[in-house]
């Protein structure tokens, strides 16, 4: 399986690492740590529109778009920071407007870990990113509570949960043959299916 896996921790010990490596083991697939890439901000040029590429030349353009393309499905891990994901992981979702006919029918998980407060918020930003771009979310995503380095392995039930995000995730790629499923419209035309807005 083809599952990407996409942390926001800038920490080299991190929790969140942790969790997304627990529900690697499940699918299989391959982790990476956004601040390995050079990822800019969105500038909100809309080249993108005429284009149809991001004319930002950095890791995300270059590397990490063409691999997230391929994927069957992305899991998104974040720390909590200020009730939210992180700026690294905030960078990436914003990066990827330029392509958001592309991630349609992708499977998307989410992870986040924190200390105590602002769990709920970080998913719905995560979850937000999955329905704008037409994924489907796996389950109501995997919440971690810990503070310091490795805190997160005491947190059993984050680590089922993992676990079981992963499993789900197998479930649902199973499940989802595109070429044969119902719901798998090969006929939209590119406007049916981009899930894009005009700007104002
Ligand atoms: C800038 C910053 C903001 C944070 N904000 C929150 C927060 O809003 N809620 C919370 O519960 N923990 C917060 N934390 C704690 C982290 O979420 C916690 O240390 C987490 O375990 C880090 O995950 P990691 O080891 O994967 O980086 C914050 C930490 C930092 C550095």
């Amino acid at each position: 399986m083809n599952i990407l896996y996409v942390s926001g921790s800038p920490r080299k010990t991190s929790n969140t690492d942790y969790l997304l490596k627990v529900a690697l083991a499940e699918t299989g697939g391959r982790l990476i740590k956004l601040t390995d890439y050079r990822i800019e901000p969105c500038k909100s040029c809309w080249f993108c529109q005429k284009v149809h590429k991001c004319v930002v030349e950095d890791d995300m353009t270059k590397l990490l778009i063409p691999e997230l393309i391929e994927s069957d499905g992305i899991v998104l891990g974040s720390p909590v920071y200020f009730n939210n994901v992180s700026a690294q992981l905030k960078a990436f979702m914003d990066r990827t407007w330029c392509i958001r006919d592309k991630f349609r029918n992708k499977i998307g998980g989410t992870v986040v870990v924190g200390r105590h407060y602002g769990f709920e918020s970080a998913v719905t930003a995560v979850n937000a990113f999955f329905l704008k771009h037409e994924m489907i979310p796996a389950n109501r995503g995997v919440c971690g509570i810990a503070f310091e380095r490795d805190e997160v392995v005491g947190d059993r039930e984050a680590v089922d949960s993992a676990k079981r995000l992963g499993k789900r995730i197998l479930e649902l790629l199973g499940l989802i043959d595109k070429k044969d499923s119902f719901f798998y419209n090969d006929n939209l035309s590119e406007q049916e299916r981009s899930c894009e807005e005009k700007p104002s």
